[in-house]
């Protein structure tokens, strides 16, 4: 497994933290379509650094995240350490697939730069819609997708990663239980780094209506 998909070790935190800079503006528009209230309980999957929790998210009632990396849990509750001393945050290693927490427990889901990696997409977008409550809201952010309209073949070999376009994102959210399902593209990315240039980044929301 790469280690933009499962950070580990001394490397795994310098990239995770090298991320979070870069993503900066994928977090920026995420945050725009969540738009979170202070009452929202809330939950990060793949949290990596934990930056977007740190400055989007430290306000709502409560907080949660899931990583399946060890050394993320670690660098994310560092990063994050007033809010770990408050007792508001809580979290786990674990992979989404297979999430540690009951029923209708949260009123908002954020996946940011990872659901390519899942190697069990529907299994995934099944256990987040368990764990939302009815009316709850599921946000996923992809720099990377299909309709992008780029080679990303180097990519996909590189990073291990499964692409998905709108329509591909729609059928699984919908097969996942999900209802109302929008698509938000955003503006052109440089990356400082690498000068990846993404002409349009996706941004999925979705609601569970299941009552
Ligand atoms: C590219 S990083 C993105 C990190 C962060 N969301 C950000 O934008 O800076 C992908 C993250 O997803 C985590 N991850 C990958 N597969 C996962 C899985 N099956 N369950 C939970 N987390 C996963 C990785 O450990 C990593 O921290």
């Amino acid at each position: 497994m790469s280690q933009a998909a499962n950070p580990t070790g001394f490397i795994g935190k310098t990239l995770a933290k090298g991320m979070a800079r870069g993503h900066k503006v994928f977090y920026e528009n995420t945050a725009k379509v969540l738009d979170l209230k202070p009452d929202d309980r809330f939950l990060e999957i793949g949290f990596g650094a934990g930056l977007f929790i740190k400055r989007y998210a430290s306000n709502v009632s409560r907080i949660a995240g899931i990583d399946i990396s060890e050394d993320m849990v670690e660098l994310a509750s560092s990063i994050n350490k007033d809010l770990i001393k408050s007792g508001k945050v809580e979290f786990k290693q674990g992979d989404v697939a297979s999430l540690p927490w009951d029923d209708n427990e949260f009123s908002v889901v954020v996946v940011i730069e990872t659901f390519f990696f899942l190697p069990e997409p529907l299994k995934s977008l099944k256990e987040i819609f368990r764990v939302l409550a009815p009316g709850g809201r599921l946000v996923i952010e992809m720099a990377f997708n299909k309709d992008d309209g780029l080679d990303h073949t180097k990519h996909i070999k590189k990073y291990e990663m499964r692409l998905y376009s709108a329509e591909e994102m729609k059928q699984l959210l919908t097969e996942a239980g999900f209802s109302e399902v929008e698509i938000h593209y955003f503006k052109a990315v440089k990356m400082p780094f690498k000068g990846y240039i993404f002409p349009r980044g996706m941004i999925l929301k979705a609601v569970n209506r299941m009552s």
